[in-house]
């Protein structure tokens, strides 16, 4: 039971290790020496407590301290009274060096650890980021959130600190026991036996009820997250239908489980300080009737009474500590699994070759499949066609017919089960980032960014870097100028979270400009106009006839009818039968 157990911690210290990086390893040892100075003046100070009250007693040292005795005939130091003061002067230099020095440790530790903090969750969102886009169809992001902001703030403070808290008061303790054993063997040995027993005993019985309310609270922290996201997303719905009250009582219920674990692991942390504080009250008081029985004189006593008395009120914060982060570490094993694996499951990188995919003359779909994972039937199957340059490409069908997820495999959004998707002969995979310059996309929903109108269209481009003449160009093109010079702000205007201050249409012309700004070789319109009045509609079709000839439209609409000047129209039917019309 006790190997399983130990197998365990050994996995997980394993774990810590990778998670903290190699650039921090070097520092998490340093730290360690720190705590080791730290723990040799925490044992000085105490060790000087039995010399400090036998000076006070007007006593001899005894054998232990002789080292003293020779320091004051190297002194010529030989009156009681003038020991006294160096004893009790070192005696307090070494308490105020000690705190210095674990100031300056304590600074430097949390500098550390929130650096740590720093790197991981960055690294996380990065690790998310380069992902496939089919990772993205299915997690939720609420549990990536989760992850990225609480794990790993979860990490530093249940993990990280308070791993490095037990190696420090370890360090203390097992130098502090040294001391009395010199002093007291046989008292030592047993009150350190008991303590290890308690220990054990304490935290055998709590681990596994810690892991589970440690799981509770993770799981509880993505609902959370969840139902506020949901909340939000759904305002108008949730006012128009007064489902407040419901919203916020669903909330409330996952709040619960939350705080329950929580306030249960709080309560565990709060155990040992007053299981301890017994423990130490019964040890002190078991020591001095046991001495008093053996008919020892209180004054012959005492000065060793004094040293167990500091002690037990040096030990008493250590263990508790020590058990409090052995509990930390259970209720945290969720959170340092998680992190781990989040943060070393590196993205699968496909290899790609040097060569840029070009397209000058033609992009071939040849028996092109695709199967959403989960779905009942595939979205795509056995599609073909082909895409002349600068041609004016339709693609139309029913709701739920594939044609976004055509438009994501042109894209390279996704990888076809079966078949190939080439341009000028290439599989465009081969080199997705040369290919996926040369494209401007307008999603089917077009996501702005709480930012201003032109950060919104050169959309990823620093603001120095920001070509004028182009986001005019693309903001004329995309209708959007006359609109544009009755804002107070004009491009400077912020659109709000998820461009909430703008109409639907006019996100989607925003939509529209940033992907004009980009000046692709070709353009991609999933519904680009579906929310837009006929007037509007019909002037940015207009807008678009002045790139033809220099750019590929591809065009997806419901609404074929009415809408002409196409080179190729693709009909996608129940399925994905392809008629093809040249017109
Ligand atoms: N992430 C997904 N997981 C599972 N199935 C999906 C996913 N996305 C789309 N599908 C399914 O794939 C099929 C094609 O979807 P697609 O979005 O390409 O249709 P569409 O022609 O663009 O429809 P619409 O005109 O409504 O936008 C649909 O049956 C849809 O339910
Ligand atoms: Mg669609």
């Amino acid at each position: 039971m006790y190997t399983s157990d130990a197998n365990k911690a050994l996995i997980s210290i394993k774990k810590i290790w990778d998670v903290i990086g190699i650039h921090q390893r070097s520092i998490a040892l340093l730290l360690l020496v720190f705590m080791l100075v730290a723990a040799a003046l925490e044992m000085l100070g105490i060790a000087l407590i039995i010399p400090t009250v036998l000076t006070m007693m007007g006593r001899e040292f005894s054998e232990g301290f002789s080292f003293l005795q020779k320091i004051f005939v190297y002194l010529k130091v030989d009156s009681p009274e003038e020991k006294s003061i160096i004893i009790i002067s070192s005696l307090a230099s070494v308490f105020l060096a000690k705190n210095i020095f674990l100031a300056f440790a304590s600074w430097f530790q949390l500098h550390y650890v929130f650096n740590v903090y720093f790197k991981v969750s960055k690294k996380i969102l990065l690790n998310y980021l380069n992902q496939q886009y089919p990772f993205f169809l299915t997690h939720n992001s609420s549990e990536l959130i989760r992850n990225i902001l609480i794990e790993t703030n979860q990490f530093i403070f249940f993990v990280l600190m308070q791993g490095l808290l037990i190696i420090a008061e370890v360090i203390v303790v097992v130098g502090l026991v040294a001391i009395m054993f010199t002093v007291e063997p046989t008292g030592t040995a047993v009150l350190s036996l008991t303590g290890i027993m308690a220990i054990l005993c304490f935290y055998k019985i709590s681990a596994k009820y810690l892991q589970k309310i440690g799981n509770a609270r993770q799981e509880a922290d993505a609902l959370r997250l969840r139902a506020l996201q949901e909340s939000f997303g759904a305002i108008k719905e949730i006012k128009l239908h007064n489902h407040e009250k419901n919203s916020a009582e669903s909330f409330a219920k996952l709040n619960n489980v939350w705080l329950n674990a929580t306030r249960q692991n709080q309560f565990l942390n709060n155990l040992p300080r007053l299981g301890i504080e017994v423990a130490a009250v019964f040890c002190l008081l078991i020591l001095i009737t046991t001495m008093l029985l053996s008919g020892a004189k209180a004054d012959e006593f005492l000065p060793t009474v004094a040293l167990f008395g500091a002690m037990a009120f040096r030990l008493m914060p250590s263990f508790t500590r020590i058990i409090t982060g052995l509990q930390s570490l259970d209720y945290a094993l969720p959170v340092l699994n998680i992190v781990h694996s989040e943060l070393l499951t590196i993205p699968p990188k496909f290899a790609h070759s040097d060569e840029p995919i070009l397209f000058n003359k033609e992009i071939i779909f040849e028996n092109v499949s695709f199967h959403y994972s989960g779905a009942g039937h595939p979205a795509l199957k056995n599609f073909s066609t082909t895409i002349r340059k600068n041609d004016f490409v339709g693609i139309t069908g029913a709701s739920g017919s594939g044609k976004t997820t055509i438009v994501d495999l042109l894209i390279g959004l996704l990888k076809p089960i079966s078949g190939e998707i080439k341009s000028d002969g290439v599989n465009i995979h081969k080199n997705l980032k040369t290919w996926s310059k040369q494209i401007g996309y307008v999603p089917q929903s077009v996501y702005l960014i709480n930012d201003t109108l032109k950060n919104n269209i050169a959309f990823g481009v620093s603001d120095n870097e920001i070509d004028t003449k182009k986001l005019l160009k693309a903001v004329k093109s995309a209708q959007l100028g006359a609109y544009v010079k009755t804002l107070p702000l004009g491009l400077e205007t912020i659109v709000g979270e998820r461009g909430i201050n703008f109409s639907g249409g006019q996100v989607q012309r925003i939509g529209i400009a940033r992907a004009l700004y980009r000046e692709p070789k070709i353009l991609i319109l999933d519904e680009a106009t579906s929310a837009l009045d006929k007037n509007t509609s019909e002037s940015f079709l207009q807008a678009l006839q002045v790139l033809r000839g220099k750019c590929t439209i591809i065009f997806i609409t419901h609404r074929l009818n009415g809408l002409k000047g196409f080179d190729k129209i693709i009909n996608l039917e129940e399925g994905n039968e392809v008629r093809e019309k040249e017109s």
